[in-house]
């Protein structure tokens, strides 16, 4: 939250010019794609991200370490990008195999992740006192749906310009 408040403010929504800067956010996401892959097509894909000979303690979810992967540097801080050419991990994997849709999935993933943070307060719906964010014996998503309260945390004139 501090990333947007300081970076972006309170009266105004992030928008795609902002994602440049969102590196914090950016790692984030990364290391969610390093702990549970979004594809499957390659058997080992989970192992590979895992290794612990590359990443000390491999199951923790500790985005800083993607700051010190960080592909550059700018003025403001380091840049970070969801593809991963050395593979280091899979997320859009790479080569003529790597996905097409590099672009638009960096942009969609970054956007959703970064509006559902900036925009809402996030919580346990009320009767819930224990979020369950267990991985299927099959498949890579989640067990359980995920279900939380979202509550706005902008002025409510940002809301309401987005539906018009
Ligand atoms: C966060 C979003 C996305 C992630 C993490 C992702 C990841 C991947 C991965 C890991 C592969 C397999 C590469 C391999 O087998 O080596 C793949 C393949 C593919 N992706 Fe994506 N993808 C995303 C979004 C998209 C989008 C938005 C599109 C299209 C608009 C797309 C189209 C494809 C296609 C067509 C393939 C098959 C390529 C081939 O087999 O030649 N992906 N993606």
């Amino acid at each position: 939250m501090a990333e947007f408040d300081a970076g972006v403010g309170r009266d105004r929504l992030v928008t795609e010019s902002d994602m440049r800067d969102l590196s914090y956010l950016k790692a984030c996401i990364r290391e969610a794609f390093r702990l549970h892959p979004y594809h499957s097509f390659n058997p080992s894909c989970v192992a590979i991200g895992q290794n612990p000979r590359a990443f000390d303690d491999p199951l923790e979810f500790r985005p800083e370490r993607h700051l010190l992967l960080a592909v550059g540097r700018t003025a403001s801080g380091v840049v970070v990008w969801l593809v991963e050419p050395k593979l280091w991990f899979i997320s859009f994997s790479t080569g003529r195999r790597g996905c097409p849709g590099l672009s638009l999935g960096t942009l969609i993933t970054v956007m959703l992740l970064a509006r559902l943070l900036q925009g809402f307060h996030w919580s346990k719906p009320p009767g819930v006192d224990r979020i369950q964010l267990r991985e299927a014996a099959a498949s890579l998503v989640l067990a359980d749906p995920l279900v939380l309260q979202a509550t706005p945390r902008l002025p409510a004139h940002l809301y309401e310009s987005e539906t018009q």
